[in-house]
């Protein structure tokens, strides 16, 4: 069942709040283990979304035609909608992303007048002090299907529940960072269900990024609840397992993109193409 605000004050589904300001980035080094044109044009899925900063970078920088972020924690998916504001709001004309359609700015960031005429290399083409002290830029109409009209969110277990979104099928689904969490609260048969419904849910050819987590970040997590606890004793899986279980499901061998991350988020990261 989705986390509701206050609701939830251990985050015993990793729904860590301020998560990025441990894990900060300016472009996501998992993401760039991906070829750069690799989102253009794609569907995606964001599980585990959290505070959607991933999600918005897909759909500004990488071209995605539409990304779906999805998160069990109502809160975060606020600050994730919150988020895609802020960064619609701090985006540069000409910011260098990928996106063959480009939404025009809308009419307040016109107003601003010379801005557009200043060094196209400014992170903060509208300082977030000017949306502090004004509101956000406004998000122009709903005809226009680039970022961040492109970037969705959605609170929900999406291990037990589907989302309208599924039913067209997504081209990538990516689940960085969330594994271990669907694990522990769901046991072997839970995250058995997590990969059955990426795999139902990607279009054949499509392919699932996972960053899991690795077995030794396990201990820590499960003391954060008796309930956690109590299921970790059922586990017999084991993240170096999951790649064998993906192919049982129709996925092709895994391919390891690379390791990233520093201290306790450092994690591999693997590929598998959805081939039958
Ligand atoms: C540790 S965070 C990782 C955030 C992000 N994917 C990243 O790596 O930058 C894990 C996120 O997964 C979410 N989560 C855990 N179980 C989930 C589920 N069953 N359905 C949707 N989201 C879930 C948590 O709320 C949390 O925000």
């Amino acid at each position: 069942m989705p986390v509701h605000a206050g609701s939830q004050a251990v985050p015993i589904y990793g729904n860590y709040h301020g998560y990025y300001s441990k894990r900060p980035f300016i472009r996501d080094p998992r993401l760039a283990l991906l070829p750069t044109e690799f989102f253009v044009g794609k569907r995606v899925l964001d599980v585990g979304c959290n505070e959607g900063w991933v999600t918005c970078e897909i759909g500004q920088f990488r071209g995605a035609q539409q990304v779906i972020g999805v998160d069990i924690d109502d809160t975060l998916i606020r600050a994730a909608w919150k988020r895609r504001r802020t960064v619609w709001s701090l985006q540069s004309p000409e910011s260098g992303d990928i996106n063959e359609e480009r939404c025009p700015p809308p009419k307040r960031q016109r107003l601003l007048g010379d801005a557009s005429t200043t060094d196209n290399n400014t992170h903060n083409y509208f300082p977030a002090s000017c949306e502090h002290s004004y509101g956000p830029l406004p998000i122009p109409g709903r005809g226009c299907g680039a970022f961040p009209r492109n970037v969705t969110f959605r609170t929900v277990d999406w291990v037990k529940d589907e989302i309208p979104e599924d039913y067209d099928q997504y081209d990538i689904v990516l689940g960085f960072s969330v594994s271990k969490w669907i694990h522990l609260n769901n046991k072997d048969e839970g995250l058995k269900e997590f990969f059955y419904r990426v795999h139902q849910c990607l279009k054949m050819g499509g392919v699932f990024v996972l960053e899991p987590q690795p077995w030794d970040t396990y201990s820590k997590a499960r003391r954060m609840s008796e309930t956690l606890k109590e299921n970790a004793k059922y586990l017999q899986l084991r993240p170096d397992g999951f790649g064998e279980l993906l192919e049982e499901l129709g996925f092709s061998h895994g391919q390891r993109l690379g390791v990233t991350g520093k201290g306790g988020f450092r994690r591999p990261v693997d590929l598998y193409l959805k081939q039958r």
